[in-house]
């Protein structure tokens, strides 16, 4: 097969060179074009256009396949915990032993955060929306370590990493405990780290808390299919902010920004909100089906769909069968979790979904794990920022690491006013040229 494709237009001719990832994708290396034919890309999304090669995950959408540093999701579910996932990602490898305990133990020693920083907590309306508090509060740590900064540093590197991954889940618990008007749970060492992120969101200083294991199990099978997606919208925005070599404080705040949105992270919140409103009108799922397929009507079915499965996505299939589990385990019968069967039943039974291959997502059962676990709806999206972490990290760290990156800067196709002269105010009529 030839390693090079050619794009002719009028009487120019550009080779451009084919780079080949280990398994097998194709990519056409258009980096010379414009500068050899003045010539550039026009790719709304970046549906087909990648940013550069990256070794960390490796995703299949037709095949639904998801692996971390070549292992699978379904093998890092059954026998990893987040925080070997997150060093996996991160350094490439698993730990040994002694990597991962000393691993854990720094992070663990780094989960308090600055009082000053905590009055930051008090500053916001009690209805803010935790995901606001949480871009603010890591935005505002580049402030109080501002010794760290260095994104060519390694040292300083490690040490946002590890600050980054203790006090994310401190951050989010003082932005709930402070949207209820409760004391904030300082972090206990003796737990591990989704126990401890459990105990600072539910317990009371008067009294004693037992995390139940249950929780800490689903949490932490959560946390692992969230920590890594590759180039997805949040992730590529860190790239992007850390491309300019802002620091990583800045760039995961950045991040926490892009996930907010509906149609990316924010969809976990839109989903339970979309089944309580089915559930409140009266559980008529073919009804909202006939909406999301109704082009006059701006309903989608959320939870639906993904840029880039186009078969399953293996983390809707792994959530929900632990959804049954957890429900059944905690002894919880939630309406809504019958309707998000009858309506991916029925959606997946119906010629538009399956025509446009929409299939549930990953955010279309964590919403109904997150509530059996009395995770507020408006945390869910935060959940989602928690497990993530890893995977931003990871991504700017190699960003910064490769000595072919460049700072992001599209291009663009002009398509606005072509040049006229200002016109004087008196003159304008509220036309843009004078007449
Ligand atoms: N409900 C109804 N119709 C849908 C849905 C949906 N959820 N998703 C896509 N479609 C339709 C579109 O209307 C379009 O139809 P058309 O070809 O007749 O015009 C077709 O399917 C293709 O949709 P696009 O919007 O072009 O697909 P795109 O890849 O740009 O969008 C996205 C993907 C944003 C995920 C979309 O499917 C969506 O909005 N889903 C709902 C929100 C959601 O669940 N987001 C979470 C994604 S997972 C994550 O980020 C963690």
């Amino acid at each position: 097969m030839s390693k090079s494709a050619k794009i002719i237009y009028g009487d120019k001719e550009v080779e451009c060179p084919v780079v080949e990832g280990t398994e097998g994708e194709v990519g056409i290396d258009i980096s010379k074009l414009r500068s050899s034919s003045g010539l550039i890309t026009l790719d709304n999304g970046f549906a087909n256009t990648s940013s550069g090669t990256s070794a960390i995950t490796f995703l299949d959408g037709e095949k639904g396949i998801l692996r971390y540093r070549g292992i699978s999701i379904e093998d890092l579910a059954k026998n990893s915990s987040f925080i070997e996932v997150a060093y996996l990602l991160i350094y490439g490898n698993l730990p040994t032993e002694q990597e991962l305990l000393s691993w854990e133990s720094e992070i663990k020693h780094h989960t308090l955060i600055k009082e000053d920083l905590s009055k930051l907590f008090d500053a916001f309306p009690r209805d803010a929306h935790p995901m606001g508090v949480l871009s603010s509060a890591i935005s505002a740590m580049s402030t109080f370590y501002q010794e760290y900064l260095d994104p060519k540093n390694s040292h300083d590197v490690d040490q946002v990493i590890i600050k980054l991954l203790g006090m994310l889940p401190t951050i989010a618990s003082y932005s709930y405990k402070t949207s209820i008007n409760q004391p904030r749970v300082y972090p206990r060492n003796d737990l591990d780290y989704c126990s401890n992120f459990l105990n600072m969101m539910f317990s009371v200083p008067s009294e004693k808390y037992e995390v139940p294991s249950e929780v800490v199990e689903a949490l932490n099978l959560l946390l692992i299919l969230h920590a890594d997606h590759e180039q997805n919208c949040s992730t590529s925005a860190v790239r992007l902010i850390g491309s300019s070599e802002a620091n990583l404080f800045a760039s995961i705040s950045g991040g926490i920004s892009a996930l907010w949105g509906p149609l990316h992270g924010g969809a976990n919140q839109a989903v339970m909100e979309m089944l309580n409103q089915i559930h409140l009108d009266g559980g008529n799922v073919q009804k909202f089906i006939d909406l999301a397929k109704d082009k006059n009507s701006s309903f989608r079915l959320m939870g639906f769909g993904h840029r880039v499965y186009k078969n399953f996505d293996p983390r809707a299939k792994i959530i929900k069968g632990a959804c049954d589990k957890v429900l059944e385990k905690m002894g919880v019968d939630n309406p809504l979790l019958n309707i998000a069967k009858e309506l991916e039943h029925s959606a997946l039974n119906d010629q538009y979904f399956v025509d446009r291959k929409l299939y549930p997502n990953v955010d279309f059962y964590s919403g109904i794990i997150y509530s059996a676990i009395n995770i507020p709806v408006n945390m869910f999206t935060v959940m989602f920022a928690l497990g993530r972490l890893p995977g931003w990290i990871a991504h700017w760290k190699e960003m910064n690491e490769d000595p072919k990156s460049r700072i992001g800067r599209p291009r663009q196709i002009y398509n606005g006013e072509n040049e006229y002269s200002y016109v004087d105010l008196n003159k304008r009529l509220n036309k843009k040229k004078a007449a």
